[in-house]
């Protein structure tokens, strides 16, 4: 209900087209030529990557952006663009989403900044869009927004999968699953020494370099915690984290009748994005399907936020409101960078993430807007971008 019109071919932009995601959407896309057409790629700096795409894929339009957001924006919001893939990382792609999203088109989002420091300015634009396309007397559920703004990070397409068909007031609580990382059993004294190398060795998933720090912290279930908030619109109470070592388990949702659902699947970024594109329909797909007999044992813990703080800093940010969980994001946009490149311990970048959501927690003043955003982006870089570790506590 409340869903996009059906689009014999839709016509696919993708904005981040020679990063992790942005790869694996175009084999996606390639995988089935009768439903998507290519028409527009964007990337940031691989100009030798994005030729190769362009002299591949023979899309429409394709961009180089640097640090640009306009020309992603002009992309987006294009009229013969029906659906937008985002697969940047930071707050660059956030203009777009809200140019999409106000020109009518589905955007199928990676993109974390988008929902962890924009929510409050995306998601009152995907409901109104699911409101104005619902039939007269038929009643809201729990997923109708997801038809536009349609979510590819795993955990959240597996509860949005266990959602369709559900009325909002069914639903009880969400479960995040993590896999815990490389260090789920490491002492503190290990986390303290931990190094570029084994924090970038993930146990179960090929992603990026930054998602895959942010993974090994922690620090990406607890941005998953506030994105899965905007997305589904449950409270912060209602948002629990399971550690599922195994990374069978993608996410889980339990209703008022104590009954739980799961989705299952191999560790494939290629099942969450084919969903977004395809919903409501699935498809045959080139990842290995899920095999229970393979898997033979799914464990699950409680997280250690003693050990993982960043996990308990982001929801003490959620809990803060929109500009701390801004500054969070922008912060743990800094602190990765500053780990990778040397100049700060793998336990310094929840201490970096804490400095910083309580130096912008903001009470007093309405959610940020686009420009605040971007001015608060600059802020939190300039100031934490080569702050001695010392000083970061
Ligand atoms: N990787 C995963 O498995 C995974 C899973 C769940 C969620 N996510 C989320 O998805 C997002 C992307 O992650 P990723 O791992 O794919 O990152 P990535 O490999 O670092 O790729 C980022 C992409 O964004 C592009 N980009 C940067 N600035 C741009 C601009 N101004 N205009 C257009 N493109 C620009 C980069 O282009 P250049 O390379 O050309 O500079 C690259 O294509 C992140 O928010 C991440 O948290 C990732």
């Amino acid at each position: 209900m409340g869903q996009p019109p059906d689009a014999a071919r839709r016509r696919v932009a993708v904005l981040g087209s020679t990063g992790s995601i942005g790869r694996q959407a175009l084999e996606v896309l390639a995988a089935h030529p009768d439903r998507f057409e290519l028409v527009a790629l964007a990337a940031g700096r691989n100009q030798a990557l994005l030729e190769e795409q362009v002299a591949q894929l023979r899309p429409a339009r394709s961009v180089l952006a640097g640090d640009e957001a306009a020309p992603l924006v002009e992309i987006a919001a294009a009229d013969d663009v029906d659906l937008v893939i985002v697969a940047t990382g930071g707050l660059v792609s956030l203009r777009a989403v809200l140019a999409a999203l106000a020109a009518g088109k589905v955007v199928a989002t990676a993109n974390k900044e988008t929902l962890v420091a924009g929510g409050h300015l995306v998601m009152p634009l995907a409901r109104a869009l699911a409101d104005a396309r619902r039939p007269v007397g038929v009643s809201s559920s729990a997923a109708d927004a997801l038809a536009w703004l349609r979510p590819i990070d795993s955990e959240h397409s597996a509860i949005w999968q266990c959602l369709v068909g559900e009325p909002a007031r069914a639903v009880e609580r969400l479960i995040l699953t993590a896999s815990g990382g490389p260090f789920r059993t490491a002492s503190p004294a290990e986390l303290a020494a931990v190094t570029v190398a084994q924090a970038l060795r993930h146990p179960t998933w090929q992603m990026g370099a930054k998602i895959t720090i942010d993974s090994a912290t922690l620090a990406n279930k607890g941005l998953e915690v506030i994105e899965a908030h905007w997305l589904y619109d449950v409270g912060y109470d209602a948002i629990e984290v399971v550690i599922h070592p195994q990374s069978v388990v993608h996410s889980a949702v339990r209703f008022v009748d104590g009954s739980l659902k799961a989705q299952l699947g191999t560790p494939d970024m290629r099942l969450p994005i084919q969903y977004a594109l395809t919903y409501p329909e699935r498809a045959p797909s080139p990842a290995a399907p899920a095999d229970l007999l393979a898997a033979r044992r799914l464990d699950f813990e409680a997280p250690d936020e003693a050990r993982f703080p960043a996990l308990r800093v982001a929801r003490e940010a959620a809990l803060a409101g929109p500009w701390a969980t801004a500054a969070l994001i922008c912060a743990d946009e800094v602190a990765v960078a500053r780990f990778l490149a040397g100049s700060l311990t793998f336990d310094g970048i929840p201490r970096l993430l804490e400095a910083a959501v309580n130096r912008y927690a903001r009470f007093d003043v309405s959610p940020p807007d686009v420009d605040q955003l971007g001015e608060l982006d600059a802020d939190v870089r300039a100031t934490f971008a080569t702050l001695p570790l010392g000083a970061v506590s």
